[in-house]
């Protein structure tokens, strides 16, 4: 374990958010920083200073070390957003999945529940079949990929090890890396020096901006424990469609976006047709989710904001 730390003015309560290097957790140091001081825990990177007043490198895998952190830090709560989050690589190394998605998630909520301290679990979308569509946190889970199962499970062990955490099912997402350049960086780019982009039309999402979820996941902390929250937009949309949106967006043609089907890919995990979310609970509770072409306004210009430094 290696710890840094840079003590911050006025001490707050700390929050421990694992996964902070990446896409979401980058984005949860920021959400989380005006209440807590967060405790920033990545495994293979290395942390800016900038990112929070406490950072963290640790595998873990090593439930001895998980204890020495948690003991060292005496947090209120974790977020856990650090997992093996890629379907394909999940379901090549179904090992890795078990034991990143599973084992670590269900023994960090238990170590959470003997400390009496609060847990929230980044899920998934992809714990549904996709057959119907617009799911709501009462509709039965039945994952088609190891990715959609080892979630599931995970959610499952949480709600035994420590009934009173917050699981909070997440749709596709898509934003500004923080710390590390995204895809939708890429598409930006493609699109702007005219270049085409492939995506599916057929594959629909309750997409939200990785900053509108850990917005919401900050403001849900402080009203949510033991509930499952469904955390998606409020439209249903397709990759297709966003590329669409953002080519208008960036006033280059919508012919450079072009439409390809689930069915021309062929890929390790098998992917879901609809897993829109029907997220009516968490918005009732304060979760705020703006217009697919705000969110994509509101990326463009953060990204335009790393860039500047
Ligand atoms: N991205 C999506 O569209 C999406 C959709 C639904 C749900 N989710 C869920 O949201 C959460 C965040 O996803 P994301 O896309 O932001 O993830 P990500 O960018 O792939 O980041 C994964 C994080 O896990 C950390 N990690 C991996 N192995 C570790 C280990 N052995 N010990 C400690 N940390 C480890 C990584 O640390 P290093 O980089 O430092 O190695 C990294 O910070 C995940 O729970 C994911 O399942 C994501």
């Amino acid at each position: 374990m290696v710890s840094t730390l840079s003590q911050s003015s006025a001490s707050q309560p700390k929050i421990v958010i694992t996964g902070a290097s990446g896409f979401l957790g980058a984005h949860l140091c920021r959400s989380f920083a005006s209440e807590f001081d967060v405790v920033a825990v990545s495994h293979l990177a290395t942390l800016p200073e900038s990112l929070a007043p406490y950072r963290v490198r640790m595998d873990l895998q090593d439930q001895a070390m998980v204890e020495a952190m948690l003991n060292n830090m005496a947090p209120v709560g974790v977020i856990h957003a650090a997992a093996l989050s890629d379907p394909n690589t999940c379901q090549t190394r179904p090992e890795m999945s078990m034991s990143l998605n599973v084992e670590v998630t269900r023994n960090l909520a238990a170590s959470c529940a003997h400390r009496g301290i609060r847990f929230l679990f980044t899920s998934t979308d992809l714990v549904f079949d996709g057959s119907g569509g617009n799911y709501s946190e009462a509709d039965p889970v039945n994952p088609i990929n190891t990715y959609g199962e080892h979630k599931a499970l995970a959610e499952d062990l949480i709600r035994e090890v420590h009934p009173e955490s917050t699981i909070a099912r997440l749709p596709w997402m898509f934003g500004a890396g923080l710390l590390k350049p995204s895809a939708f960086q890429g598409w930006v780019d493609q699109l702007n020096r005219g270049g085409s982009l492939t995506a599916f039309d057929d594959e629909y999402r309750s997409a939200v901006s990785y900053r509108v979820a850990a917005e919401g996941i900050a403001h849900l902390f402080h009203h949510v424990q033991g509930e499952t929250l469904h955390l998606g937009g409020i439209e249903t949309t397709t990759r297709y469609h966003l590329l669409n949106q953002l080519a208008t967006f960036l006033k280059q043609p919508s012919e450079l976006v072009q439409a390809q089907s689930q069915s021309e890919v062929i890929m390790p995990a098998k992917r879901p047709k609809d897993t829109s979310l029907d997220s009516r609970k968490a918005r009732t509770l304060g979760y705020k989710t703006p217009f697919l072409t705000d969110m994509i306004q509101q990326t463009v210009s953060a990204l335009s904001d790393i860039r500047q430094g």
